[in-house]
């Protein structure tokens, strides 16, 4: 399969920065503060690419870069160094040099990113399907009557019931939110989809069905999926390719399943231990 993302050198500091902070990075020491400027180093020199149609799994623990790394390959935030690829019909576009028109066409039309947080990705004031329209009419959809069909039909294919189409998300539980969520994403036929931890604080019962309708989905539309998760397990339920990250590094990269049966890195194997 081709290529559909790629990253580069890809660094992220908070704060001002200094040549110690570049010593950091480039050296991979396991700092995450710079003793000199106080900066967070949150992302020190990644690379890697994605094919069409990868399920591609980032582990790590907490504070690690996973979220950092998942709001630079949204575009919601702009990496310090590096450059995140785009292939858009195999023709590579670099993010670090395009409008602001063009960030909103990768946003609406190309990718969709399902937060952790359904207060983050759903609009609280729309109703379910208000919430899905959104997606459809940013894509250039302006019929109502094909609008409204549209964005119902992708909660039903989520299992949200028809009687529950115009409740507001408050209305709903934390596993019928992820569902809108994922209702909301499809709503735009992504090419590559982005889940920052999709079923973190639901019930283990609720996250089982979840990861269910999701690989569901992946086998009906065939998008990409890139899933952020602490969780080992659920990488291994949903991904076949993964990185493992530690104090914003790559310490471990290559097809899950070999990474859970024969983990090379220290981190990897404690992280394995801790779920078993
Ligand atoms: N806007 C920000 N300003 C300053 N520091 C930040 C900001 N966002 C993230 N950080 C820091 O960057 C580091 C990486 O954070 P990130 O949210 O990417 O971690 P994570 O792997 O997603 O963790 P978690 O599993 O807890 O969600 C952390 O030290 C965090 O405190
Ligand atoms: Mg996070
Ligand atoms: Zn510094």
């Amino acid at each position: 399969m081709p290529k559909i993302l790629e990253i580069n050198s890809l660094s992220k500091i908070y704060g001002k920065g200094c040549s110690y902070c570049n010593k950091i990075i480039y050296e991979k020491s396991e700092e995450s503060i710079c003793p000199e400027c106080n900066s967070v180093l949150a992302l020190k020199d990644i690379s890697f690419s994605i094919k069409k149609g990868d399920r591609f799994g980032i582990v790590g623990e907490s504070g690690s870069g996973k979220s950092t790394l998942l709001k630079i390959l949204y575009l919601l935030e702009t990496p310090t160094t590096g450059d995140v690829i785009i292939y858009d019909n195999s023709a590579p576009r670099h993010m670090s040099n395009i409008s602001i028109n063009q960030v909103n066409y990768f946003q609406n039309n190309i990718m969709s990113f399902i937060r952790q947080n359904p207060y983050q990705g759903l609009n609280f004031n729309f109703t379910a399907s208000g919430n899905v329209a959104e997606r459809v009419i940013a894509k250039g959809n302006q019929n109502f009557n094909s609008v409204r069909e549209i964005s119902n039909s992708f909660l039903s294919k989520t299992g949200i019931l028809k009687n529950r189409f115009y409740d507001l998300p408050s209305q709903f539980s934390g596993g019928q939110q992820q569902r809108i969520q994922i209702a909301k994403a499809l709503a735009s036929n992504p090419q590559i989809i982005l889940l920052d931890e999709p079923t973190t604080g639901l019930d283990l019962t609720i996250q089982a069905v979840i990861l269910d309708l999701l690989k569901a989905l992946y086998e009906e539309y065939g998008f990409t999926m890139v899933v952020v998760s602490h969780d080992l397990g659920i990488i291994k339920h949903l991904t076949d390719i993964c990185i493992v990250m530690k104090n914003g590094s790559i310490v471990e990269f290559g097809l899950t399943d070999q990474i859970l049966q024969d983990p090379q890195h220290p981190y990897t194997q404690s992280l394995i231990s801790s779920m078993l």
